[in-house]
């Protein structure tokens, strides 16, 4: 029985710490039978099992992982224990994570940047390009806007503001966040919440908003009052990129951070 194994799957296994065995070439003198030259790479299941690796393919248990298990599903890892994990752990799973396929094609995660005792986390949409590239959120032309919107209140991304994004890998050519993805990377931002515990969230842009609020109102009626995501009170706000793209708002989303300014001011 072959295992049939596409690439995608070899290199989940690997991740998972199993090993992909080819029997060599037959000796000189061992069984040259039709069989044995037709003996496929099998599964050998890494040390939980008690075979140690290299152990000949005859003698294994049957392999870890079901062979006819559909791929697109059935070989996903969801990282365990997200809501118990500290910083550093939480960034190790979400570096490794498989939980979705936009694993696939990402060059880096983007876990998030800034200062752990942050008082304020910004929430944004999902890595571009550039984020992928560098592995940081808001590295692009939105990053350069949303940088000089927090210089004038005296802040920087590395100074009492933490910055993540729903999703922490970039769906390719920047398509909309899928609801599966956005679930499914869920328990890393709210993890990133309770680790911070920030006095304010500013949540910019519709899948954010979404994804915090749970709401589909506009943005435009959430605006100027504080919401809460989990006893966090969360300030609503246009994304910068469309700000790029619609300058006269740029006012309101100013009066936003004045608001969530003044939010925190108030403790
Ligand atoms: N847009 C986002 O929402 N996040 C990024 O990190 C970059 C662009």
């Amino acid at each position: 029985m072959s295992l049939d194994l596409d690439e995608r799957q070899r290199a989940m296994l690997a991740e998972m710490g199993v090993q992909l065995f080819q029997p060599s070439p037959t000796p000189a003198g061992a069984d040259s039978t039709p069989a044995a030259a037709a003996a496929p790479a099998v599964a050998l299941a890494r040390a939980p099992n008690g075979v140690p690796p290299g152990r000949p393919a005859a003698a294994l248990p049957p392999p870890a992982v079901a062979p006819a298990a559909p791929a697109a599903t059935a070989l996903r890892v969801r990282p365990a224990g997200v809501a118990d994990m500290d910083w550093p752990a939480l960034r190790e799973a979400v570096a490794g994570c498989q939980a979705c396929k936009l694993c696939n094609h990402r060059r880096n995660t983007v876990f998030g940047v800034g200062d752990e005792q942050a008082d304020w986390l910004i929430v944004g949409e999902a890595p571009g390009e550039n984020e992928d590239l560098q592995g940081e959120p808001f590295v692009g032309q939105a990053g350069k806007l949303l940088d000089n919107m927090l210089r004038a209140l005296q802040l920087d991304r590395r100074n009492n503001v933490f910055i993540a994004n729903v999703l922490k890998c970039r769906p390719p050519g920047n398509r909309n966040p899928e609801p599966e993805e956005v679930a499914q990377c869920e328990p890393f931002l709210r993890r990133q919440v309770e680790l911070l515990q920030p006095k304010i969230i500013l949540a910019m842009g519709r899948f954010a908003v979404q994804s915090l609020l749970q709401t589909a109102e506009p943005i435009g009626k959430l605006r100027g009052r504080a919401h809460s995501y989990h006893g966090v009170p969360v300030v609503v706000t246009y994304h910068p990129a469309y700000l790029l793209r619609n300058l006269p708002d740029k006012a309101k989303a100013w009066a936003d951070l004045c608001l969530a300014a003044a939010l925190i001011r108030q403790g």
